[in-house]
């Protein structure tokens, strides 16, 4: 353990750039190669600049280790991303720190977990389906476009009882969003910080008007916002009504586009692998078709689950987190200052040699009940991060992806068009490089 206090210790290694531009073009042009060229160049811990910030960045089992294990104490969530909280607001669990981010996530996990699940079975099922006879229609349909419009469909469905939300107008609120993030901070009705922030006013107006109605109503239904009105009135962690909407469009954000990104890599991984298509589908064959979809009858579906597991290690739909030091520290002899931003690695942690046998390749068998490779250390399989900020959705997620595969297992036969490039950009979420057209028939 080094004993010098951080302050006598050098800054990690690593190039700060001009000031401002930092080294931004670099991470744009191709940002994937440009990390891990720093990674191979300065080690497991670097620094660099990122929008203008100094940027630490972490990568490497031990490196992110020592992040996710010392949120509060080291590190909390970034303040750095002013758009992003003048668009999505303040007070949704991602921005919250300490005792309010528990309480947040005590709230939210009641919602999103294993005893509730049960509830939101039918409604995948059914979308799923819905989406597969749509699909059977065409000759080809672009995977990518088709499968983001049935993730917004099916989170609003699940999250505020909203149907048919795909090419709505709700769609195009969002879109407006995400356009004003990484842009320049001014709000006028011409720029594009002055859109979202307009498209924002639109959709939270739209939202309040839904959550004030079921306040009024004697059951609060079964979609999650039932569910968190309902634990809301059987705990003492009451949201505002401006509170419930912020942490409602920060679900539908933080979860739908990783749910997109999941689907659409299973499919492209598995398309260039028929022997796990086969595995698959023998599985599926196995199971009795009288027993009704339920979360023992999907807990039987192991082998599915290894292949979503190994999905989500070679193509992790989050690249990495962010953090914000709040104390000084140091790292295997650097020093990490506070008030500089932090930067962890998913991939350099899912794809590293020493525990992942040849990580290159996609082998759902290295998580079998006796390679077990992501039970060789802890932390180890970060797809969803680790620690105090680990995703809250992640059951949700397994769920949805499970449901998804299952059925279009039994329901489809589907192709690849010939030729196509089939490259997977992993920055910041994982997703197609390019439009990949996909061929649906009935069974
Ligand atoms: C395959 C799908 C998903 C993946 C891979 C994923 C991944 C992640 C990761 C890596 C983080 C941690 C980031 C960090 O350390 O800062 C995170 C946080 C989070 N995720 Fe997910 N996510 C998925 C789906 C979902 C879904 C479906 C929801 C909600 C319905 C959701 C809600 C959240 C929330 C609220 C947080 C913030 C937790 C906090 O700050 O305490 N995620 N997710």
């Amino acid at each position: 353990m080094n004993m010098n206090p951080p302050s006598s210790l050098p800054l990690p290694p690593g190039n700060l750039g001009l000031p401002l531009i930092g080294k931004n073009k670099n991470i744009f042009k191709n940002p994937q190669n440009f990390i891990e060229e720093l990674y191979q160049k300065y080690g497991p811990v670097y620094k660099s600049r990122f929008l203008g910030k100094n940027f630490i960045y972490f990568q490497g089992y031990e490196a992110v280790k020592f992040v996710l294990t010392n949120e509060n104490k080291y590190f909390t969530s970034p303040t750095i991303f002013k758009n992003f909280q003048r668009i999505f607001g303040k007070t949704d669990i991602s921005k919250l720190v300490g005792q309010e981010h528990r309480d947040r996530q005590k709230l939210l996990t009641k919602a999103l977990k294993n005893q509730v699940l049960d509830n939101y079975i039918h409604t995948i099922h059914n979308l799923s389906k819905d989406y597969f006879l749509k699909w059977m229609k065409s000759d080809f349909v672009d995977l990518y476009f088709e499968i983001n419009n049935y993730t917004l469909e099916l989170v609003l469905k699940l999250l505020l009882g909203i149907d048919s939300a795909s090419g709505s107008e709700i769609d195009n609120y969002l879109k407006d969003m995400s356009s004003g993030l990484n842009t320049i901070p001014l709000a006028f009705p011409w720029t594009k910080l002055g859109r979202a922030l307009k498209s924002r006013d639109k959709l939270f107006n739209q939202f309040e008007e839904i959550i004030v109605n079921r306040k009024k109503e004697s059951d609060f239904g079964l979609d999650v916002l039932g569910i968190l009105l309902t634990v809301q009135e059987q705990t003492n962690i009451e949201l505002t009504v401006r509170e419930t909407i912020e942490q409602m469009v920060s679900l539908l954000s933080l979860g739908r586009k990783e749910l997109s990104s999941a689907l659409t890599s299973f499919l492209i991984l598995t398309s260039e692998d028929l022997d796990v298509l086969k595995s698959l589908q023998i599985e599926q064959e196995k199971l009795d078709t009288s027993e009704p979809l339920s979360l023992a009858k999907l807990k039987k579906m192991v082998y599915l689950e290894q292949v979503i597991k190994e999905v989500l290690r070679l193509a992790p739909p989050v690249s990495g987190g962010l953090r914000e030091v709040i104390q000084d520290c140091s790292f295997q002899g650097f020093r990490i200052p506070k008030g500089w931003n932090v930067a962890y690695g998913i991939s350099s942690v899912l794809q590293d040699p020493e525990i992942y046998k040849q990580p290159e390749i996609f082998n759902p068998e290295r998580f079998n009940s006796t390679n077990a490779e992501d039970k060789k250390k802890p932390l180890c399989y970060i797809p969803f991060g680790g620690g105090a900020r680990e995703c809250i959705g992640k059951e949700f997620a397994y769920l949805v992806i499970k449901i998804f595969i299952s059925a279009l297992l039994d329901n489809c036969n589907w192709k690849f068009k010939e030729n196509q490039d089939l490259t997977i950009n992993t920055f910041p979420v994982a997703r197609p490089a390019h439009k990949i057209e996909v061929c649906f028939t009935p069974k």
